[in-house]
């Protein structure tokens, strides 16, 4: 097969664990997972059920003492999970790039917010590389330097952006430091940006205008984003594709139609009655009942069974397998099985 024809990003079976005193976390238990090249991929689930760290996972950045035991994250073919640690760090920012869950953990408030941009242009060799950023001396860099540093700032939608450049991070909204981040996160132009949670500290207007940040850089440079959320809507909004995660695991994956109009999985139903709609006669929402389980002692078989409303006896035995539907989505559920 060629690389063309090669999912942009395949993960399979990847596992990361926790070792701690109550036991084995299984933060991700075998999630399958792919991403095309320009999709917009949602991933959404309850708080807890492993979309950080499989997102830290994908970037080899689980802190300690989490550890990845098993699977495959394949880039254009490549496993990540294999490469020496120096090609890794090529991989990250310059291919992959994070935007994290706290955008405060991120950026650093003793340093001027230009000065961050700058710094990981100057890691991935952004300024002395090939392409219309060369310049031959020091001072000329340093001029270059500003330049796309002013350009990245104006493109993430930050006004008077060699004024704010030169502004520390407490001097900016919660807005503005959302767009600090993805002008780092895309200062490298990475081929996949994971989005963890971008907009979850914003207020709603805010929040749209990152989406639609975040859309423009999709439509322009073809950046693939998977943008996690625990909040259903807005990966309906903004997403082409649905992914929905359940205990460390890929519980169903379609189209953001299929899924949204014709949810499969029981969880994803679950879902969708927690939301409120607007202008619909005041019915009261439908909580799924229970709570998410133990990561440190998962039910066996499906781990949603003690919640679900149309679990059998065969739903408490052995490994559900992901299947896929005639559409193409993908359910991991004995009721298609
Ligand atoms: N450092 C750690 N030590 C032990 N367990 C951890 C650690 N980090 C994460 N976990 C476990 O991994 C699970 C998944 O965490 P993760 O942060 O991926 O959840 P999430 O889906 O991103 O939730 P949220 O929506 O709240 O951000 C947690 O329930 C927690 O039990
Ligand atoms: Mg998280």
């Amino acid at each position: 097969m060629t690389t063309e024809r090669k999912p942009l990003l395949e993960i399979r079976s990847l596992t990361t664990v926790f070792p701690t005193r109550r036991g084995l976390v299984r933060a991700v238990s075998g999630l399958d997972l792919t991403l095309a090249r320009g999709e917009l991929l949602g991933l959404v689930g309850e708080s807890g059920c492993g979309k950080s760290v499989s997102m830290l996972s994908i970037l080899r950045l689980v802190s300690h003492p989490g550890r990845i035991v098993a699977g495959e994250v394949l880039l254009e073919g490549q496993d990540l999970l294999r490469l020496p640690i120096h090609a890794m760090r090529q991989v990250r920012g310059r291919q992959i790039s994070m935007i994290f869950q706290d955008p405060m953990t991120t950026l650093n408030p003793a340093f001027r917010v230009g000065d961050q941009i700058a710094e990981s242009l100057r890691i991935h060799g952004m300024l002395n590389g090939s392409g219309s950023s060369i310049w031959p001396f020091n001072r000329g860099r340093a001029e270059a330097e500003r330049k796309r540093v002013v350009e990245l700032l104006d493109e993430v939608g930050i006004a008077v952006p060699w004024e704010a450049r030169k502004r520390y991070p407490h001097e900016f909204s919660g807005g503005m430091q959302q767009r600090a981040l993805i002008a780092i996160a895309v200062s490298c132009h990475p081929k996949i940006l994971l989005a963890d949670e971008p907009t979850t500290a914003l207020d709603v207007t805010i929040q749209a205008q990152i989406m639609d940040l975040l859309r423009r850089l999709n439509q322009e440079h073809g950046t693939s984003v998977i943008l996690v959320t625990h909040n259903l809507a807005l990966a309906a909004t903004f997403c082409q594709n649905i992914a929905v995660m359940y205990a460390g695991r890929l519980v169903e994956k379609g189209s953001t139609d299929a899924v949204i109009e014709d949810p499969r999985h029981p969880y994803t139903r679950g879902l969708l009655e927690c939301i409120p709609k607007i202008g619909a006669t005041r019915q009261p929402l439908q909580p799924i009942p229970g709570n998410v389980p133990d990561l440190a002692e998962l039910p066996p078989g499906c781990a949603f069974h003690p919640r679900c409303k149309k679990a059998q006896d065969a739903c408490q035995e052995g490994e559900i397998p992901l299947v896929t539907l005639e559409d193409g989505r993908q359910v991991r559920c004995l009721l298609y099985v």
